[in-house]
């Protein structure tokens, strides 16, 4: 039986990859414009760092990690997420003692178990960031706002951008009060998963998709009347900010994230064209990971986009048409054997000056070469046959306006002289 792909992974080929390699690049430019310096952690890690990190009850850990025992018995995951890689990586290597704010991006495949749809896959791409350093709110508009940008540069238009916040450990701890004192009398008719989720990790039961759960929930206790004084100030500051950089926002009470870690204010961006895995992005701050995690005591604040989800909403609206090519200069049709060498000679000398050339090494039809030509966007076809080559001469054919031009050649010089001059040199820009 022919192998396959495993269920909820998927090849990215041309013509498909140059999209991916689009929204790839104006990540890398725009979050280095944002002071942003790239970082590339392991695949895989040790499986306590995420069970601590992103919480022993959350989904992620308790169902969907790949995890498996290496050939020393040590337990090790394919990182579900960036975040913890990334504080692991950064208390390694003592950047705290810097002393400034770290600012870190990231682009690579994540892997969680789930159940594979439209936008759900079992290997994932996300691009994000970390700001590791600093809890003034200031950050946390300011993560959003890059999200926002990074969005609309992308040429998405009118994304929901949601907010809330969960509050300090205090907030947390007197909303898990509130919330199961709200829900115990109701707890038979939720489902499951809730009645675990009301013990185990309260705050989660917000995000029951259930028609029962959701209809218990609509009039819970929102968690903003849950948020201590300190709370209060720090998320009246980040929409403050988030109003003088103009960036629209709605507050959705009843908004968590899937990830124990975060506390104060948590975000999503959203795309409507992306049926139940709507969720383009989302991120927040978390104050505590860095000391649970064995460093100091400093805020940090971040967010990650899933690229399979972009990549269906650009396809959707058409923003971004792959294309086949960005096209060839020159496609040399390979007609007669005795000038193949000096035609390889050629190809070599002229890929130095940066001319974009080819040739098919098959023993191919004219026409079958021609049709070539054509997809591979060939602005000039080299057309050298017996006549030509008795007659000492080339035919160059323009693709665009079909014109034909035959230059006497004498030997190699001219030969790569006479297609060089036929692209005018100032516009070629190095392509490396
Ligand atoms: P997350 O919400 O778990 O957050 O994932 C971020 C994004 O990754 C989601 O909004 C979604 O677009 C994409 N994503 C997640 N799971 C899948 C999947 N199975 N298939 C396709 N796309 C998926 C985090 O991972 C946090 N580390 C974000 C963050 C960074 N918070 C602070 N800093």
């Amino acid at each position: 039986m022919a192998i396959k792909a495993l269920r909820g992974t998927y090849d990215i080929f041309p013509p498909k990859s140059k999209l991916w390699q689009k929204v790839e690049n104006l990540a890398r430019e725009l979050f280095d414009f944002y002071g942003y310096g790239e970082i590339r952690t392991p695949i895989f890690e040790q499986t306590s760092l995420f069970s601590r990190s992103i919480g022993e009850n959350t989904d992620i850990v308790s169902k969907e990690m790949y995890t498996f025992q290496d050939k020393k018995g040590r337990s090790i995951t394919l990182r579900p997420e960036a975040t913890a890689p990334v504080i692991r990586a950064y208390l390694q290597h003592n950047m705290q003692q810097l002393n400034q704010i770290c600012k870190l991006s990231y682009l690579g495949p994540m892997f969680r178990y789930e159940r594979p749809q439209a936008g759900r896959n079992r290997q994932f791409y996300q691009l994000g960031t970390e700001l590791i350093g600093s809890a003034n709110p200031y950050y946390d508009a300011e993560s959003i706002a890059l999200a926002y940008d990074f969005i609309s540069r992308l040429g998405i238009k009118c994304p929901a951008v949601k907010i809330n916040s969960v509050g300090d450990t205090q907030s947390k701890s007197n909303y898990a009060t509130l919330i199961k004192n709200y829900l115990s009398p109701k707890i038979s008719s939720m489902c499951g998963d809730c009645q675990i989720r009301i013990e185990k990790n309260p705050l989660r039961v917000l995000d029951c998709k259930n028609p029962s759960c959701k209809e218990h929930i609509a009039n819970a206790p929102s968690l903003l009347d849950s948020l201590s004084e300190t709370s209060k100030t720090h998320f009246d500051k980040v929409r403050e900010y988030l109003e003088t950089m103009e960036i629209p926002y709605t507050i959705d009470n009843y908004l968590v994230r899937g990830l124990d870690y975060y506390t104060d204010t948590i975000f999503e961006i959203i795309h409507s064209n992306l049926g139940s895995q709507d969720v383009l992005g989302g991120g927040g701050r978390y104050n505590n990971l860095v000391q649970e995690m064995g460093g100091p005591s400093v805020g940090a604040v971040g967010f990650a986009f899933g690229i399979d989800r972009l990549i269906l909403v650009l396809e959707a609206l058409g923003q971004l048409g792959p294309k086949t090519n960005s096209g060839l200069d020159f496609f040399i049709l390979n007609i007669d054997d005795s000038v193949f060498n000096q035609h390889i000679k050629l190809i070599k000398r002229l890929r130095e000056k940066n001319i974009k050339i080819d040739i098919c090494a098959e023993n191919k039809s004219f026409k079958a070469q021609m049709r070539n030509a054509n997809k591979l966007n060939a602005e000039f076809v080299i057309i050298r046959g017996s006549d030509e080559i008795e007659n000492n001469v080339i035919k160059i054919k323009n693709m665009n306006d079909k014109t034909e031009e035959t230059i006497s050649i004498t030997d190699d010089d001219s030969l790569f002289n006479a297609v060089l001059e036929r692209i005018k040199q100032n516009d070629k820009k190095p392509v490396f």
